[in-house]
């Protein structure tokens, strides 16, 4: 998922702090999927900005509800064959706790698009990077994202997906970030909703960095990182 607003909404600033290191939680930007490219650039100048995560869902909670989502969906399609399909990268680290937890004959699949184009208003440009390998015809087919924000991808995947018959189509998402919504899409299975904060962690990446912690975290940005005093 690529380009962003040059706009970040810096929702919240720690005040106060001697030195004005202010430490700045950092909310999506406001049409866009990403930070803005000037940002991520920042990472690699001289005047790099320290980035710390706070943890906001630990591994624990998501796996237990994860299990819980898993047995929900099982229960509204007894005995029917599952097809899981998840969207690159972010969604996989759900697709494969939930795959594992869900009893009963279980497949899947994987679809990559790309959102927004070079431009970053939101028109919903929506471009398929790449196709599922299977026909989804006549399959009760699950879409698992790792997050519901504006919703635009999902608009597109679904109205696509539609196009192909599937038997039942829902939409599984791990977490949801329900203010941040433009197009009505709707999740039948939810694990959170969480405020607008840029979220990193279980999948979730900031410039393909933090996608392996085992936990949902807030990603949080600032200009030095204060050093802890010395114990003794
Ligand atoms: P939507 O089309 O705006 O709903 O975008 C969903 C996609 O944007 C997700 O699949 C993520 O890849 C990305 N995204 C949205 N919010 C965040 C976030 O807080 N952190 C990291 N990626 C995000
Ligand atoms: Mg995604």
């Amino acid at each position: 998922m690529e380009s962003g607003s040059n706009v970040l909404n810096m929702v919240r600033c720690k005040r106060g702090l001697p030195g004005a290191s202010a430490w700045v939680r950092v909310a999506k930007p406001r049409m866009g999927k990403r930070m803005p490219k000037s940002h991520r650039e920042g990472q690699e100048s001289s005047r790099k900005p320290r980035e710390r995560v706070r943890v906001l869902i630990t591994g624990g909670r998501i796996q237990r509800r994860i299990q819980a989502l898993a047995q929900e969906i099982r229960k509204d399609f007894p005995g029917e064959p599952l097809h899981l399909v998840s969207v690159l990268k972010g969604g996989v680290f759900f697709l494969t706790d939930l795959a594992r937890n869900i009893s009963g004959e279980v497949s899947f699949d994987f679809i990559a698009v790309s959102s927004y184009g070079e431009k970053t208003h939101s028109s919903g440009q929506v471009r398929l990077t790449r196709d599922l390998d299977s026909s989804i015809e006549g399959k009760t087919v699950i879409v698992v994202e790792d997050i519901l924000d504006t919703g635009m991808t999902l608009q597109y995947l679904l109205r696509l997906f539609q196009q192909r018959k599937p038997k039942h189509l829902r939409v599984a998402v791990l977490l949801d970030k329900p203010e941040r919504r433009i197009a009505a899409v709707h999740a039948d299975y939810i694990g959170f909703s969480i405020p607008n904060e840029f979220v990193v962690g279980y999948g979730l990446d900031y410039a393909e960095r933090y996608r392996n912690l085992p936990y949902v975290g807030v990603l949080l940005i600032g200009p030095r990182l204060k050093k802890k005093p010395a114990e003794d």
